[in-house]
Formats: C-alpha cells, structure tokens, sequence
C-alpha cells in the first residue's frame, strides 16, 4: 500500500527518502580522519527501513506483541484484548538494560532484557482509531493501552550469533498500568498528599506510566522513569489545594487517554492525589519474578527521564536524573548508606535514605548542586513547605526557589564509567530566549551535549558526590554547515555525522559515547545511534551507525558485557501525521498486510562476532 503524505512535514520525510540511495557512505569515507571508530557511516536519509553499516547484522527481537510465554496469545491485531497484551511484549520499547544470567556473571550470551514500554500511538496501534484522543474511545481500548504500558523482562539468550527469547522463563514477567501492585517507599511514602479513596495508607499505588530511560543499579536491580505524566489525567482542575502542584507538572495539557472515564483514579477533580503518586523512579528487581516494585520518593518527583549511577569514593551511590520539559532541572541523589557489594540484599532500601540536589549551572563553567532538604534556605512553611514529604512531591517548585538553572530539556544524563565525566543531553529548546552559558543558543532547536565534571576527574578519581563541578560543552548540535547554527563538533565532521536531538547515552569499553537521538525527523532526517570518541584527537566526531525507519526515534542503547552485541529500540515507526492503524505510513517491520506498525527491539552485532568499534 501507497502511502500518500498529507502535509508538508510527511512531503518533506518522504521526499528525504529519495536521498537514501546513498545511505551508505563510501568505504573510502569510513577511514578518513582521527576517529578511533571504524565502521563505515549510514545515511541521513529516511526511508521504510533501518540501516547500519556493511558487516553488522540487525535482527529484529523483540516486538510490540510478541507472547511472552507458551500459554500468551498471538498478537492478533485486529482483536486485541488486554488479558491478552498483559502476557505479550509491551508497546513503544525505550530504556533497555541487559542483566547478565546467572546473576553476578558477566554473561554477555544469556541474561534479561529489562525494556520500558513507554505510551501506546492509538491510532497507530487499534484498528478504527483515527486520531491521539478520543474521550468516546470503548473501555476495552483504555484497558488495552494500559496493560500495553509499563515494563517488560524477558529472558534472551544468544546461540551462533542468532539472539531468541525464552519463551517459557520464570522470569518473563509484565509490569503494566493497569494492575500491577506497587509500593511506595521513602520520606514521602505514607504523605496526606499521595492519599487517595482507594489507598488511604498513601504507600500503594497501582502501576507505573510513561517510563522512558532508566537505568542498572550496581546491586543488579533497575530504575525506570516516570516522565510524561501529564498525558493520563483527565477531568478538570477544579480549586482543589493541588491546582498549582498539577499545572506546575502541565496536567491537563496535551492528554492522550481518557482512562480516567473507566479508572476515576485517573480523574483529577475526583482524585487530586493520584497525580502525586506518579512522577517518581521506580526501582524494579528483575532476578525476582515475586518482587513488588519500589516508587523511590527520595529521588524526587518531576518528569524523570532517566537515571544515571555511580559510586562516590566512599561507596555511596550517586544517582543523576533529568527533569524532560523546557526550562527544567538537573537533579543528583546522593544516598546516606554505602553500597554493600557481597550481600545483595543490604542494598535493598539503600534509595529511601539520602539528598536530592538540583544543579545551578554558572557563567564560569562552574555547577553548584543545591540540596532540596526540607527547613533549609527557601524550603521552609512560609513557602509552603511542611515537610520533607512536600519538598519531594514539589521538586519542581522547590528546585526554582534554590535558584536552579532552567535548562534545555534535560534528557539522560549518565556518567562515562570509563572517564568520570557526566554526559547530560539537553535535546531541546526552541523557547529559549535569554541564554547562558550553559544554555548558549536562543531557539535551541537541534539541543546540545555537556559534559559535566566532578572533582578528581583529571586524576581519573572522580568524586560523584561532591558539591562543586566544572562543566564544559561537549557537541552543540545541528548542521554545522547551516549558516549561523552555532554547531560545534570535531573539524572533520561529516555529512552523516551531525545530528540534532540527543537523547540516551550508552558507553563502549573504551569510553566511547553511544548516542541516540528523538527529533530529526522535523529535518527531514533519519532519527538513530551515532558514536564517537571522547578523548583524544577524534573528540566530537560523531559518526552515524544506525538509522531508524520512518517515523521512529531510537531510544535505549545498551551493550551485553562484552561490547558484542548493541541492544536498542525503535520506538514508534510510521509516526507522521495522518498514519494510522487502518494507513499506516509504514508496516515496519512485519511489512505484512493487517499488521500495524511495531516499536521492537533490535540487536546488532558484526558479523565477525567481534566487539562493536
Ligand atoms: Fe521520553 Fe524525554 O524522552
Ligand atoms: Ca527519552
Ligand atoms: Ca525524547
């Protein structure tokens, strides 16, 4: 089937395909200049497909749908049912960490996959659904797009190259929207506030949405985000003592579900707490099918994009986390426990009990981090404050009262565990006006990377847990050919090696930043993974490795131990406007009449075997 663009944007994305007979660049290309990376680059271009470079395989592995155990249905597009979607592979695959089976081993053949499932494209994903929202839609498809959200584990293993999943694992497990138990945990569990008719204990809460990056902590458990919140709650903000706790989170912009018409817990004027009981990390731990997953309130609560971890110099755990919307924050957890590395289950509540700072960015490349403790500086009753419990719940409002800087969209930010530095993604900010030094460019359009440093970093100690960084640009994004753009990167950049957007990081065994992006296809460009030194006399030349298909971002970058195998998702391929379930812009990657477009997992390797360079 012919799909036929039906506005400019689609007209530009689809002429941009034509560009893709020259996706592959020239061998010749590939050698050229002082990158240590050595794969041939991929093209800017968009077409139906994914690519990557000459001698790497990309097996498609896990798709929206796929049963997850012998007794799951087969995904049958057209009748879908949530019984079915809560024993199948989630929907619009993000955050990706690969956990080593048996635990504690550096597997990199066998282990589980831990793989957000961020938000349903409805009208790409039910039959008859047309449009983002629909408050008549029936409660079957709310129900659906619930169990479709949240988080899947799937146990993988690799046998002569070919990755499969293992159909039948215990460990196999759906974590959904829609009925998956959950407690809350630290100085904000038990709240007034995160009270509502059905929990008057404030400390369960059911389901998790919107989980976009996450993270692995070093006791082998994960962290997942709650980011965009805002998209679930429905109903109207009705002068309840929450109005200016729910605007300052953007509820009732842009929301996409009418769950709350089914779930009045999804009714703001009905439940004004149950806003405040998402927004947190929630700590996952995927060798324990049983386990109840954590919402860890000491991490604060805004619209979490990920969570990057490290260990300062005395073992505490140091946890970073950006808060994706313009003008927000840059957060750090510092934990008050050392991390036990023989006895697992010391570490269990090791996130309930430390600071939570927010980073102020100043013009002399220096990054202060302020802590949000209730009682100090502005944190006080005249400010609205009564407890601890307030200050986390309000993150947001009290990261602008300690003078936080506002930045550019923070997206992931996560330490190079090779180098010390601190990579943060600001994707970005076309709003900006007045700029600073960390947020150089008015209308920020294609985003930026810093990288922020902690004391002891030159000495290869760095101290995560210090109070006082440096800073320093890393990429500034764009066509550094475009007049006026303001791009920076390394001098011998190429043609497929800018890009615009940052998103995720992920990191090789030589420090080399693996990076994702979500956005260029408002350039009419292909969205995907680009590499590139971090040190030496490649720095900054980024080069592209993998382009997405139509539609999709790509999220999630994660290797196994041994830098063989490159675990990342395609998250909504055919997302242009006027696509459809019933006309789809792409059947990626089924391409099989019936079978809407699918957000899927995929592996890469060489075709040598060896690791990814
Ligand atoms: Fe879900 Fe900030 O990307
Ligand atoms: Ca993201
Ligand atoms: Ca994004």
């Amino acid at each position: 089937m012919t799909y036929v663009p039906t506005t400019r944007r689609d007209a530009l994305q689809i002429a941009a395909v034509g560009a893709t007979a020259a996706m592959t660049a020239t061998p010749a290309q590939a050698k050229a200049g002082p990158s240590t990376l050595t794969f041939t680059e991929v093209g800017q271009g968009i077409d139906e497909m994914h690519h990557v470079p000459p001698g790497h395989t990309a097996q498609v592995l896990l798709r929206w749908g796929d049963p997850l155990s012998t007794d799951a249905p087969a995904f049958t597009p057209s009748a879908q049912s949530a019984a079915a979607q809560k024993k199948q592979f989630g929907t619009d695959c993000d955050f990706i960490g690969f956990l080593p089976l048996p635990l504690g081993s550096n597997a990199s053949d066998h282990g589980l996959l831990c793989v957000n499932n961020e938000f349903v494209q409805s009208e790409l994903a039910l039959p008859g659904v047309t449009q983002k929202y629909d408050e008549a839609r029936s409660k079957d498809f709310a129900e659906i797009e619930m169990a479709a959200h949240g988080h899947s584990i799937v146990e993988v293993k690799r046998v002569d190259g070919t990755w499969s999943m293992v159909r039948d694992s215990r460990y196999n497990r759906r974590i959904t929207a829609l009925d998956t138990v959950m407690t809350l945990s630290g100085p904000a569990a038990g709240h007034k506030r995160l009270m509502t008719r059905d929990d008057p204990t404030g400390r369960a809460v059911i389901g998790t949405l919107a989980n976009c990056a996450g993270g692995i902590t070093p006791w082998g458990t994960v962290l997942i985000a709650e980011e965009n919140i805002n998209h679930y709650f429905g109903g109207r903000l009705n002068g309840s003592a929450e109005d200016a706790n729910h605007r300052a989170m953007d509820m009732t912009n842009e929301v996409y579900f009418n769950w709350f018409k089914y779930h009045p817990r999804f009714d703001l004027e009905r439940e004004p707490h149950e806003p405040n009981r998402f927004g947190w990390m929630v700590e996952i731990d995927p060798y324990d099918p049983a386990s109840i997953p954590t919402k860890r309130t000491a991490l604060g609560r805004f619209k979490h994009e990920g969570a990057g971890f490290a260990l300062a110099p005395d073992g505490r755990v140091v946890v970073y986390s950006g808060d994706d919307e313009v003008f927000q924050h840059v957060y750090k957890f510092v934990s008050t426990r050392t991390w036990n590395p023989t006895e697992r289950a010391k570490n269990r509540d090791i996130l309930d009990d430390g600071t939570l700072y927010v980073g102020r960015f100043d013009e002399n490349r220096t990054l202060t981090w302020l802590p949000l403790v209730f009682g100090q500086g502005p944190l006080t009753q005249a400010n609205g404050f009564n407890d601890q419990g307030d200050v986390l719940i309000e993150a947001r409002r009290a990261a602008k009262l300690l003078g936080a800087t506002p930045m550019d969209r923070p997206e992931e930010i996560v330490p190079n565990p090779v180098t010390g530095a601190v990579f943060l993604a600001l994707t970005k900010n076309s709003k900006r006006k007045d700029t600073d030094a960390a947020n150089p460019r008015a209308v920020n359009r294609h985003g930026h990377i810093l990288e922020l440093l902690p004391p002891g970093f030159e000495q290869g100690a760095p101290d995560h847990a210090a109070l006082r960084f440096a800073w320093r640009p890393f990429i500034m994004a764009g066509d550094p050919q475009a007049p006026d753009s303001g791009a920076q990167y390394h001098a011998d950049i190429s043609a497929n090696g800018w890009f615009s957007n940052p998103d995720n990081f992920t990191f090789d065994a030589q420090g080399r930043v693996w990076l994702s992006t979500d956005g260029a296809g408002d350039f009419g460009r292909s969205d995907g993974l680009w590499a590139a030194d971090v040190t030496g006399s490649g720095r900054a030349l980024s080069r592209k490795f993998f382009a997405c298909p139509l539609g999709a971002e790509m999220t999630g970058p994660c290797f196994t131990p041994d830098g063989t195998a490159l675990f990342c998702s395609v998250q909504h391929p055919g997302e242009v406007d006027g696509s459809t379930f019933d006309r789809p812009a792409t059947r990626w990657p089924d391409f099989q009449e019936g079978v809407p477009p699918r957000s899927s997992v995929v592996v890469v390797q060489r075709t040598d075997g060896k690791p990814l360079t």
